[in-house]
């Protein structure tokens, strides 16, 4: 069994900090101590840096056929990205196609990934075409495949949305076998209306897409969802949260002691709506569902991660390239939607969030790891630092400092949402189960390097 040997790093997880040398044998972490007397076959000097657990990214669309294309990223390709970036595993979204069953989905998930994937993965599966065949299927699903996270779209109308009845019919399944329902907040009937309203007018551009969702159409769907995850008694997790308003939702929940998950994105906390009405079709590269929003709302996400409402910071990481975008050169509506992010999302929390001084530490790591991992079922094998750990590691230097750009990232996508920006902080070598993936920019493992992940049932302590 290979062993490798960290020193001199100082270990952070989501409630510790200290200076300590961390013991690798085979793919997890058998010791942890003070200046450990102990050698093994690789040793790594981690003077200076931080040990932060590997990062966990709960939300990406690798190879997803969407809108008439494909996101541009495939298992290899950006799973690989996140190991630049400290991302050591995703949680993808396996999606039915409506009229065919959730094995199918699944089974062509795991034929795109399997074999593929470079980073650790395991599928959320996507529901959206709840009948009672799909109904039979759940329980399999949650027990053989290790799936415990389900999703329905409350948006994209004819080819992804679900209607409240089959929301409500999988939440009362969920609740008898052990399942967390995960919701794409936004009303599908209003947006289908507004962009209706807006393509009559000749409304064509890319600043249409925010203007056809704004933030009450989220929020009304999140108090839909929410409203009937109480009645059903069911665990519910709002992907993408976006807004103050949605928030607002959840706040409101709480008084009535219902405990709602809330993801945001790192896009959804650093860019504004701003972007989609710069001159040209510059606007495309931001359009995604939900739309970025206002300054404002920034700030309400960022108190959110503060009072404890956020669990977790993800991406939504579904790229495409500008000749994809132009598919909506005349037609807001059909510029594919979603953007890169996997490969910044830990450098750009880091930067701005510990560094500008809006987050802590502790509270990094359970923004980029912890939480995702407890809400999901990997903790304790991943998601922390810890003795019986998968040594899923990133060795972080807070000092060095680099500028982003589509020139240098690893993602495959021609544009990068933060072209030009400068961030304080950087994974040096990202370790995945005790294996040095990526050290000063290169890799060292290559396809099929990753796993797939079974989950238990859902826990709703977490
Ligand atoms: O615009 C987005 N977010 N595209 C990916 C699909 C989704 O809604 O998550
Ligand atoms: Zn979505
Ligand atoms: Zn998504």
């Amino acid at each position: 069994m290979n062993s490798l040997l960290i020193k001199n790093g100082t270990v952070v997880t989501a409630t510790d900090k200290y200076q300590a040398d961390v013991l690798v044998e085979g793919e997890t972490v058998s010791m942890i101590g003070a200046q450990l007397d102990v050698s093994a076959d690789r040793e790594i000097d981690a003077s200076g840096c931080y040990l932060f657990p590997g990062g966990i990214d709960a939300h990406t669309h690798m190879e997803l056929p969407f809108m008439g294309t494909h996101a541009s990223d495939t298992f290899e390709t950006g799973t690989l990205a996140g190991l630049h970036g400290g991302t050591t595993t995703i949680i993808d979204f396996a999606i039915q196609t409506q009229g065919e069953s959730l094995e199918a989905a699944l089974e062509s998930w795991h034929k795109k990934a399997d074999g593929h994937a470079v980073g650790d993965y395991a599928f959320h599966c996507a529901v959206t075409d709840f009948n009672d065949d799909t109904r039979k299927e759940i329980p399999h699903i949650i027990n053989e495949h290790g799936i415990n996270s389900f999703k329905v779209f409350m948006a994209y109308k004819g080819f992804l949305m679900v209607d409240d009845r089959q929301m409500y019919e999988l939440m009362e399944e969920l609740v008898k076998h052990g399942g967390i329902l995960t919701t794409h907040c936004e009303n599908g009937d209003m947006i289908d209306r507004n962009i209706q309203k807006n393509l009559e007018a000749g409304n064509t551009s890319p600043k249409y897409h925010v203007l056809s969702r704004p933030a009450g159409c989220e929020a009304e769907a999140a108090g839909r969802a929410i409203d009937l995850a109480h009645q059903t008694g069911c665990s519910l997790y709002i992907v993408h949260t976006t807004c103050e308003e949605s928030l607002n939702r959840v706040k409101i929940a709480t008084m009535r002691n219902q405990k709602v998950h809330v993801e945001t994105c790192i896009q959804y906390l650093l860019l504004d709506e701003s972007e989609y009405f710069k001159d040209g079709f510059e606007g495309a590269k931001v359009v995604m569902s939900p739309p970025l929003r206002k300054k404002k709302d920034q700030e309400a996400l960022w108190a959110a991660i503060q009072q404890n409402l956020i669990q977790h910071v993800a991406t939504d990481h579904c790229p495409f390239c500008m000749d994809q975008k132009a598919m909506g050169k005349d037609d807001f509506s059909k510029i594919p939607n979603g953007g890169p992010g996997i490969e910044n999302r830990f450098e750009l929390l880091y930067s701005e969030g510990v560094t500008k001084g809006r987050i802590g530490l502790n509270k990094f790591v359970e923004m980029t790891s912890t939480g995702a991992a407890k809400i999901f079922g990997l903790f304790p094998r991943k998601g922390t630092i810890a003795v019986g750990s998968d040594a899923d590691i990133v060795i972080f230097d807070p000092e060095t400092k680099h500028t982003i750009s589509a020139e240098t990232h690893h993602m495959n996508v021609d544009y990068n949402l933060y072209e030009g920006w400068q961030v304080q902080g950087k994974a040096r070598t990202t370790i995945l189960r005790g294996t040095v993936a990526i050290d000063e920019g290169q890799a060292f493992v290559g396809e099929g390097f990753g796993k797939y992940l079974k989950r238990p049932p859902f826990d709703p302590r977490y």
